[in-house]
């Protein structure tokens, strides 16, 4: 059935000037300058007209809405920002003098404008009438006309009892707007009653979710969930009148009913950039997430006219507007303040922590692949070009420990003054931890969780890690050196139950000053060393990779075993996972959607290898000091090259 209403990017014609840019044209023609009014919204007709602009939702004005007034096609136009931001220009000094708006707006401007044909959210869908991808049964089959199908899904096994069960589950906690699913609530306990935001769609807990349904041939709800997240994206947010950057994608969003005057309801999301949040943590990892979820869409389904659209096109370029910003970092990594990714309350992870640089390095491989090329994105692609491999070079180099790292480190130098220093950041020997020179063993080893000026954070972080793997952030060695520590170390890491969240949990004075007393964080419980079922299928990806299929299995056996029995908890506690975790949710869907995407994973090798990326060793080649002339900038990379490339 077909949505209500259709609310994607403003209507954008081609006649606009040339120097407006999407968000001034829309702020200039539907703002007048008093007119930062809440509860505005215009609806337009068909021929772009607006018909109506006095919302009901009063209030509600970074609601979108899916309103149910008319089913003809009106366009709901959001209201956005009065205050257009004066966008960074800190692409173009990373670009070589492009201004923003070339890069940004180029190719979007000239091209064919957002109408109403080709605003459809069903239209471009894979159907099986032999266009795009074909739905078999099972998933999306190799259509022979369609050279951009890659793929093809086993027929479905025969589902064992658990799995069934999983996907009833997983089809309960479907969310709809006008209509259309749109994503999975994060927990679905009929018993709970505060369920506080977990019946929200978080992007980030919906991507097994997605998984899930892509490699089940079930491509509507993931499409339809990239789109409008996308369109929150330039919502209007604020947090004590302060407004974070224009590509920001909420942590979540709610579909919520609101009446109308004349006894009618209209469906309107509302989404959460971390106002509403417990700590106003900023979700750093949504966009990230929601970049790689829209290559794999294309990937699994063969269906690329989603990434293509300007609309899409214009998205992906805001959030990497935001994270190729110019601060003062002085490092290629992601400068983020705490809990800004699945971690998301203070546990001492602000600076620049593993999870948030492995995800940015495959959404930056994920965008490279999927911009359109034209002579406005290639400034853009080079700067994507000039991070990416700025980026893999200080993970590599600076985040990597194993035995002989750490013995180095224990025999450092301290107070180095100079460019060729050996001990970069002042790392006093004294801060490595007690517990890893007896836990590191002699074959293995991992990338550290943070490293910061004068401070290492020598906690394993599971996600980061094999993130890393997934995305070759890593080495292929480093590669493989994780996965022989998780072996080495599977009692800690999986135990029980797969996986820990991170190794070892803060205690005592630690936990007091690094988390301030989080009663909810206790050592060994939810983020502090509890064990997450979620990251089963970030596992089971990396495995694969790297040709550990066993490892893979023995994993979701544990969790086959223990999840349903268990009644699905979102997390466990204790060193090695005995018990459902103390506040745990119950049917979380995560747990659910990451043990369905594993098995499948497990049973599609050739999806799951879409899914990853091998080493890029073009980008190894390229530095950018050595592109530059100037004599005063040292490199320090040709000298760590031989190193890192293998
Ligand atoms: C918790 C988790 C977060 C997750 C959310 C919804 O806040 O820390 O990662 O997205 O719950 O499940």
């Amino acid at each position: 059935m077909k949505p209500c209403i259709r609310i994607l990017l403003p209507f954008y014609p081609s006649f606009v000037p040339t120097n407006f840019s999407k968000f001034e044209w829309f702020n200039h023609k539907f703002h007048t300058s008093s007119s930062r009014v809440l509860g505005f919204k215009s609806i337009f007709n068909h021929s772009g007209k607006a018909i109506s602009a006095q919302s009901s939702t009063s209030g509600q004005a970074r609601i979108l809405s899916g309103n149910n007034l008319n089913n003809r096609g009106y366009y709901v136009v959001a209201t956005v920002p009065s205050n257009v931001r004066n966008f960074s220009k800190s692409v173009e000094t990373r670009v070589n003098n492009q201004n923003f708006e070339k890069i940004y707006v180029q190719g979007g401007l000239n091209v064919k404008p957002l109408v109403p044909g080709n605003i459809d959210l069903d239209e471009t869908l894979p159907t099986n009438d032999g266009d795009g991808a074909q739905v078999i049964e099972g998933g999306y089959g190799v259509n022979e006309e369609n050279s951009n199908l890659a793929v093809v899904v086993k027929a479905n096994k025969k589902e064992s009892e658990v799995e069934k069960e999983a996907w009833r589950l997983l089809r309960n906690a479907v969310v709809t707007y006008c209509n259309s699913p749109i994503g999975t609530v994060a927990a679905n306990d009929p018993n709970d009653k505060m369920p506080l935001n977990y019946d929200q769609v978080f992007i980030r807990d919906f991507v097994p979710s997605a998984l899930a349904f892509l490699l089940k041939g079930e491509g509507e709800i993931v499409r339809n969930f990239l789109l409008h997240t996308m369109q929150l994206q330039s919502w209007e947010k604020t947090v004590d009148c302060y407004s974070p950057g224009q590509g920001l994608m909420p942590a979540s969003f709610k579909v919520r009913t609101v009446a109308l005057d004349d006894n009618k309801f209209e469906e309107v999301l509302d989404p959460d950039f971390g106002e509403s949040a417990i700590g106003r943590v900023a979700p750093v990892d949504s966009g990230l997430w929601w970049i790689i979820l829209l290559r794999a869409y294309g990937k699994i389904t063969g269906d690329y006219t989603l990434q293509d659209r300007v609309d899409i096109q214009t998205g992906m370029k805001l959030v990497l507007n935001l994270c190729l910003s110019d601060g003062f970092d002085m490092f290629p990594s992601l400068l983020v303040t705490d809990g800004s990714c699945m971690i998301d309350r203070r546990m001492g992870i602000h600076g620049h922590p593993l999870e948030i640089q492995a995800l940015f390095y495959s959404a930056l491989r994920c965008s490279r692949e999927m911009l359109t090329l034209d002579d406005g994105s290639k400034n853009l692609v080079r700067a994507i070009n000039n991070r990416l491999s700025a980026l893999s070079f200080h993970i590599r180099e600076y985040y990597w420990v194993d035995l002989k790292k750490i013995n180095e480190i224990y025999r450092y130098k301290t107070e180095e003054y100079s460019t060729d220093a050996t001990n970069k950041f002042n790392i006093y020997p004294e801060q490595i931890p007690h517990w890893l020179m007896d836990w590191i063993p002699e074959k293995g080893g991992y990338l550290i969780g943070n490293l910061q000026p004068g401070h290492m954070d020598f906690r394993f972080f599971t996600l980061g890690n094999l993130w890393s793997i997934v995305s070759s952030l890593g080495t292929p060695k480093h590669n493989e050196a994780i996965l022989n520590l998780i072996e080495a170390k599977w009692d800690d890491l999986i135990g029980q139950m797969p996986l820990k969240i991170c190794y070892p949990a803060l205690e005592s004075e630690e936990w007091r000053i690094i988390t301030g007393s989080d009663p909810k964080n206790t050592p060994w419980s939810y983020h502090n060393g509890g064990s997450w079922p979620a990251l089963l299928w970030q596992f089971t990806l990396a495995c694969m990779k790297m040709g550990r299929m066993d490892f893979a299995k023995k994993a979701i056996e544990l969790a086959e075993k223990r999840l349903p029995v268990d009644h699905w908890p979102e997390y466990y506690d204790t060193r090695n996972g005995k018990f459902i975790g103390k506040q745990s949710r119950l049917y979380q869907t995560w747990s659910i959607a990451g043990f369905l995407a594993s098995k499948m994973l497990l049973e599609n090798p050739e999806m799951a290898s879409l899914l990853f990326w091998e080493e890029d060793y073009d980008l190894l080649e390229t530095c950018v000091c050595v592109l530059s002339n100037s004599s005063r900038k040292k490199c320090s990379r040709s000298a760590a090259k031989s190193q890192i490339l293998v």
